[in-house]
């Protein structure tokens, strides 16, 4: 394999033209996610995810296909990545809160039963997702935070751990060493380079700077062959966050959302943009009035821009927050928008995963 092709980039030229075939489509390699989600005349087996997450959205699929739950099937791909003490934007290694304490958020919802489950703000217990789904099945509630859902937790036998892992710690550290110039805390004189990542240049606005390893989150929809649809959301949420901020993730509606009559949709980014806007909940509606998944997500992406304090904006009214919308249909299409088009998903229809980029309100730079 040259240097300039990497395995992804095969990965994605390969996605494209699988699906550009199987759309009847030419076999450009520059096709559009929207090309490559053509409708389908039946529905699933269908499942995406958030980022470049091949064996995860693979693990789901398996479950989909052996007769699983769609919910189920969805939890088990997320399952994967809050255990990777590699990914700093859930469970295990998730970057923490201003104090150095890695706190979750994760809601669940089931279509077939419209039931739904979420845990806020939650400390120690690795699969927030799992435990969001046992408030949904073992209790007459909806969201547990804090303390009453690490209690609740432990109820259900979840072990308890530390999940600020050394890396995290030593992220962490870099910021709060950096961040101000104002404070005692002092970096080492001489400090490592792959540390420097987290120090903003010179020039950079903080939102922009903020924006490019803070709002980490993992969304993954599912949908059966028979129809029934579940979707998870799950988050170590804004890093260096004051403690006790929930966002988007375990709110129904906001973060996640899922209408077994119609489709689902979920949300990486900004929380709060989504909280201001509902927005998971709009996505799906609009799905429901027409419009396809990917224009849906666009069409909410357009919503949000519009309604943004002038604080969030360029000087050219564009928003410098990052904000993502993933959405499937009860009919197996699929889509996914960002503020600017790019961020990876990845989709699989029961034949192949593929890695696709989502389309953006604004073109990649
Ligand atoms: N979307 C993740 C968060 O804002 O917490």
């Amino acid at each position: 394999m040259s240097d300039t092709l990497t395995r992804r980039d095969l990965l994605r030229t390969g996605a494209v033209l699988a699906g550009a075939a199987a759309a009847g489509l030419s076999a450009d390699p520059t096709a559009s996610a929207q090309q490559a989600a053509a409708p389908r005349s039946a529905g699933g087996p269908l499942a995406i995810i958030s980022g470049g997450k091949v064996a995860e959205i693979t693990k789901a699929m398996d479950l989909l296909r052996a007769g699983g739950d769609p919910l189920d099937a969805a939890i088990e791909a997320v399952a994967m990545v809050e255990a990777n003490p590699s990914d700093h934007t859930v469970g295990l290694g998730g970057l923490p809160n201003e104090d150095g304490v890695v706190e979750l958020d994760a809601s669940v919802m089931h279509g077939p039963t419209h039931k739904a489950g979420a845990v806020a703000a939650l400390r120690n217990i690795r699969h927030p997702s799992r435990v969001a789904a046992l408030v949904m099945r073992r209790t007459d509630h909806v969201l547990l935070v804090g303390d009453g859902a690490l209690r609740f937790a432990r109820a259900h036998g979840f072990p308890e751990e530390e999940l600020l892992t050394d890396e995290a710690r030593r992220i962490w550290l870099d910021w709060k060493e950096r961040h101000s110039d104002d404070d005692d805390w002092l970096p080492p004189a001489t400090a490592p380079a792959e540390d420097r990542s987290t120090t903003r240049p010179r020039g950079q606005s903080r939102v922009d700077w903020r924006e490019a390893f803070t709002y980490g989150t993992v969304n993954c929809l599912a949908l059966t062959a028979s129809g029934d649809l579940g979707g998870v959301t799950t988050t170590s949420g804004l890093s260096y966050k004051i403690a006790g901020r929930v966002g988007d993730s375990p709110i129904i509606g906001a973060g996640l959302y899922v209408d077994n009559q119609i489709g689902a949709a979920g949300s990486t980014g900004r929380g709060e943009a989504n909280l201001q806007n509902c927005s998971s909940f709009a996505i799906v509606e609009l799905i429901g009035r027409g419009m396809s998944p990917e224009e849906a997500c666009l069409a909410q992406l357009r919503r949000v821009a519009g309604r943004s304090e002038r604080r969030l904006l360029d000087a050219t009214g564009r928003p410098t927050f990052g904000l993502v919308y993933y959405a499937i249909s009860k009919d197996g299409r699929f889509g996914a928008a960002s503020i600017t088009a790019g961020p990876e998903f990845t989709v699989h229809d029961g034949r192949t995963a593929r890695v696709l980029e989502s389309a953006g309100l604004y073109p990649k730079a």
